[in-house]
């Protein structure tokens, strides 16, 4: 039997991200166990959908606490308490601060749903309509101290069509985000990710496009 990564999920919302990884750890295919799923909001959805698989849950609201850091301490309390070797922020809508970033140094994920570092921050789907990019997209990135700024482990790239509203290509972007996260934390827990500065090595990642992608379309070009 192989051995399963001990992961914790830091939540704030539906948690549909959550259930991928769920999803791919009952399928087989993350060699990975959520020991608990934390969520700053007591009425977040993924608190649901974790009880529901009997995963462990826990409320800790940052409204309790004086400041970022007291709350990223409780956090780390719960988190090491739980002997979790790998953080995986879902959809988890709280800065961190140093207090976690050094509790667990590279062992910090995020997903974020645009091609970083184009529109970092919030409703990166809308920033990316209204700029007219042709494509977008997600990424799952190492955390570091600044906002969606960590290194970068896996995109996926997602066209953005002529009628897109924000709405429509948020749907578009969450379904590969949901294959690109299971598959980032795949890559950590069979130790396949090496980091060069910056840049993070997959051992035998292959890039699926062999030149590249046009959006519209070259007719004869
Ligand atoms: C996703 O779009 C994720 O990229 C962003 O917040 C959203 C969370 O969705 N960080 P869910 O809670 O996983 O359904």
């Amino acid at each position: 039997m192989r051995r399963k990564l001990p992961i914790g999920v830091l939540v704030s919302g539906s948690g549909s991200n959550l259930q991928s990884i769920i999803d791919s750890i009952e399928q087989g295919r993350l060699d990975a166990e959520i020991k608990v799923v934390i969520s700053n909001i007591h009425d977040a959805f993924a608190l649901k959908r974790a009880q529901n698989h009997s995963i462990p849950t826990l409320v800790i609201s940052h409204e309790n606490f004086e400041t970022r850091e007291a709350f990223d301490e409780a956090i780390v309390r719960a988190l090491k308490s739980n002997r979790i070797e790998l953080v995986v922020m879902a959809g988890f809508m709280r800065i961190i601060t140093h207090v976690l970033l050094d509790a667990y140094p590279g062992k910090i994920m995020n997903i974020h749903p645009a091609l970083l570092p184009s529109f970092p921050g919030m409703h990166a789907q809308r920033q990316a309509v209204d700029y007219g990019a042709k494509f977008s997209g997600c990424t799952v990135h190492f955390v570091d101290s600044g906002v969606d700024s960590g290194p970068i482990i896996i995109q996926a790239v997602v066209p953005v069509l002529d009628d897109d509203t924000e709405e429509t290509l948020s749907a578009r972007i969450l379904k590969e985000e949901h294959r690109i996260y299971p598959q980032a934390i795949q890559y950590f827990a069979s130790g396949r990710i090496r980091l060069n500065n910056r840049r993070v090595m997959i051992a035998e990642g292959q890039c699926e496009m062999s030149t590249a992608l046009h959006n519209p379309g070259l007719s004869g070009f």
